[in-house]
This record gives structure tokens, sequence and C-alpha cells, in this order.
């Protein structure tokens, strides 16, 4: 078995390609642009084997694409590779919208020109839109995202499926929930509130802080991505969720207890443009397919990512600087100002 993953450099993607590493004796081809986002660190204990290999490229680039399917000729392909955060997509929605939307655009031309057995989509639970409570979204839900982000995805799912009904091209589609654990860049809710309470920084509560997430360990994302990878049925959608649902006040007073920092560090800044107030989802048709289940609970999740962040202080250090310190002050600086 020789798999191609997207965006393998990443937070997801680099956990599912160690996930592989560790559990498979599969070939692995890591296709990835290394933006901002992307950090070979995170795959630094796998880098010699012989089963791995890694390659610098652009999904949009059709000429490297085609030739990299052509001289791979991988049997399946996991597809991670997208701009990830919403609110970088607020700031700026033209990369988004290339990668998410022409990216996956080109390596689905190129897949339906191979003999590819699988083609497995990655996406979120974002596109379902926002839900009144008690509302869980299944895979039949309409779509109705709100942000550059998940209209792109949207949009991307949407290519996918038609590929599979228009020219069988052997596509299946995961809707996650959010995710969390080792690894993730700091720019996300979680990782954020941790690294910021570490330096006893402030906490930026976006509105409220009332909005709700379904939380998901990274690994239980990867396990459920490899059951529909074996085991899901073609031209099918599949949602994996944490089936943990909390206002994000309540995620970052857990951030805080455990960090052992006080309250006061919480900065209520202003909201996010077109913020979701709640995101659910049912995971009923993974679990009954392929008796998947998510295993980390939350408590033992978010304990074991800030120990995780505690012990791996140069990772946050090297990725926090550069690029980062631009993107803060460009997404906070005027937030925090505007409230104070
Ligand atoms: P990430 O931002 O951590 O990583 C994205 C990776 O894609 C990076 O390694 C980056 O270098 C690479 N990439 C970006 N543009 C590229 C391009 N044009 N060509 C090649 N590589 C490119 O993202 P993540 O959080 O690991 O998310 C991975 C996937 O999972 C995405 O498709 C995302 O939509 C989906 N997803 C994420 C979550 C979440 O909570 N993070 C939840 C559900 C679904
Ligand atoms: O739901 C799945 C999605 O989860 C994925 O598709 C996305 O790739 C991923 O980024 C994530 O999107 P969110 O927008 O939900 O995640 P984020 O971590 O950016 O924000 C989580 C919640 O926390 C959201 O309600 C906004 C809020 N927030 C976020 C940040 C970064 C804050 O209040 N303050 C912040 O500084």
């Amino acid at each position: 078995m020789k798999i191609l993953v997207t965006g393998g450099a990443g937070f997801i993607g680099s956990a599912f390609v160690r996930m592989l590493a560790r559990e498979t004796d599969w070939h692995i081809v890591n296709f990835d642009a290394l933006t901002y986002a992307g950090n070979l660190e995170n795959l630094a204990g796998i880098a010699e084997s012989d089963r791995y290999r890694f390659v610098r490229g652009d999904i949009c680039d059709q000429e490297l694409v085609t030739s990299l399917f052509a001289s791979e000729r991988p049997d399946a392909i996991v597809h991670f590779a997208a701009e990830s955060h919403v609110d970088r997509s607020i700031l700026s929605p033209e990369p988004v919208v290339r990668t998410n939307v022409n990216g996956t655009f080109t390596l689905l031309e190129a897949a339906r020109r191979s003999a590819i057995a699988r083609f497995v989509h990655v996406s979120t639970d974002e596109v379902y839109g926002s839900l009144e409570s008690p509302l869980e979204a299944t895979e039949e839900f309409p779509l109705n995202p709100s942000s550059p982000y998940s209209a792109a995805k949207a949009g991307s799912d949407l290519l996918a499926r038609s590929y599979f009904i228009t020219f069988k091209l052997p596509v299946l589609i995961t809707r996650a929930s959010n995710n969390y654990g080792p690894y993730q860049f700091p720019e996300k809710l979680i990782p954020l509130m941790i690294a910021n309470a570490i330096d006893h920084k402030p906490l930026p509560v976006y509105g409220d802080g009332m909005q709700v997430r379904d939380w998901l360990y990274v690994d239980d994302h990867c396990r459920g991505i490899r059951s529909v990878l074996e085991h899901g049925r073609e031209g099918q959608i599949y949602n994996i969720g944490g089936n943990r649902s909390l206002p994000n006040l309540e995620v970052v007073r857990r951030i805080l207890e455990l960090t052992g920092r006080g309250r006061d560090l919480i900065s209520y800044v202003t909201d996010r443009p077109g913020h979701d107030r709640r995101y659910a989802l049912s995971s009923e048709k993974l679990m009954n397919e392929t008796g998947w289940r998510p295993e980390v609970d939350f408590e033992t999740g978010l304990a074991r990512t800030i120990e995780w962040y505690r012990s791996n202080a140069s990772w946050v250090d090297r990725v926090r600087s550069g690029e980062y310190r631009t993107y803060y002050e460009l997404n906070y600086g005027a937030r925090a100002e505007a409230m104070s």
C-alpha cells in the first residue's frame, strides 16, 4: 500500500503520518508546500524511514501534481492540505479559495487520470454552519457555511462529490469537529490560550465567549480517517465528532486552572465577524459502520496537550517567531484596542 498524504506537515496531517508510520507497513508520500502552518519538525522521528518520502510542492501546481501521481502511483490519497484558519480567511481570503478550492480541483483531476483506489477528502463540520441547540448535523444536513474558510471547504466538498457522481472517482469525505492536541499551530483557540497562559499573557476571548465547539482529540480524528479510508463506502460522507461540546469560556477557564493562572488573564475582545455560534455533529454513521469511537476524553486530552506545550517550549518559540508576530498584531491589535 502506498499512500499520498497532502498537508502532512501540518497539525492533523503530521499526526496522521506519525500514526501510519507507527502502526502500518505502508509507504507514505507526504506532499506539502510548507506554508507558515507546515513544519517538518513535526515529523522529525520518521524523516529517515525508507517507507517515507517528503515532496515539497503546491497542490495548485498542476504540472507537479500530475508528475507526482505518475511517478509515485499511489493506491490512495488522504487530502489534508488547506488554509485552515477562519481568522486568516477573514483577513485574507485569496489564498484560502486558491488552496482549498483550486488545489482540491487539481488533485481530483490528477486522481481521475490515475488508478487510485481511494480519495479521502478531509473536511470540516463548519460546512454545516451554526446550528441551534439541540440540533446535531447528520451527513444529510444542508451546507450553510459562514466564513471564506468554510465556504471554500464546502466548495471543495461539492467538487469532490461531483467527481464521484460524474467520473466514479472513489471519493470519500470526512467532516470533523474542532481538533486539539500536540503540534497545533498556536493561532487556534486551545494552543493559543495555553501558550499565552504559560507566558502570563492575556487570553483574547471573542465576544461573550459563549460560542460552542465540539472538541476532538487529534489522534481520535486520525483513527476516524483511517477507518473511513479502510472501511468507508465510496461516495459517502462521514462526520467525525468528539461528542464533547463546550462553550469557549469554559475551555479557557479549564486551561487557566490547569496552568495555575488566574481568571484575570481573560481579555474580552471584539468578536469575529460572522462568528458561528454553535457547531454540533452526529457521528452515528461512522460509529455504526466501522465501530470507531472517540477514545480520549476532554479532561485527559487537554491535560496531555498542556503538558506537551510545557515540554516543547522551543517548538512554540520557533513557530511564534517571524510571521506569527505580524499575524498576531493584525488579528488582535485593533481588537484589543477597540475593547479597552
Ligand atoms: P494546518 O493549517 O495545521 O496544516 C495545513 C497543511 O497544509 C500545512 O502543512 C501546509 O503547509 C499545507 N498546505 C497549505 N496550503 C498548501 C498548498 N497550497 N499545497 C500544499 N500544501 C499546503 O491544518 P490542520 O488543522 O492540520 O487541518 C488539516 C485539514 O483538516 C484541513 O483540510 C482542515 O480543513 C481540516 N480540518 C481541520 C480541523 C481542525 O480543527 N484543525 C477540523 C476539521 C477539519
Ligand atoms: O470546526 C472545525 C474547524 O475548527 C476546522 O475546520 C478549522 O480548520 C479549525 O480552525 C477550527 O475552526 P474554529 O474557528 O472553530 O477554530 P478556532 O480555534 O479558530 O476558534 C475556536 C473558537 O474559539 C471560535 O468560536 C473562535 C474562538 N476564539 C478563537 C481564537 C483563535 C476566541 O475566542 N479567541 C481566539 O483568539
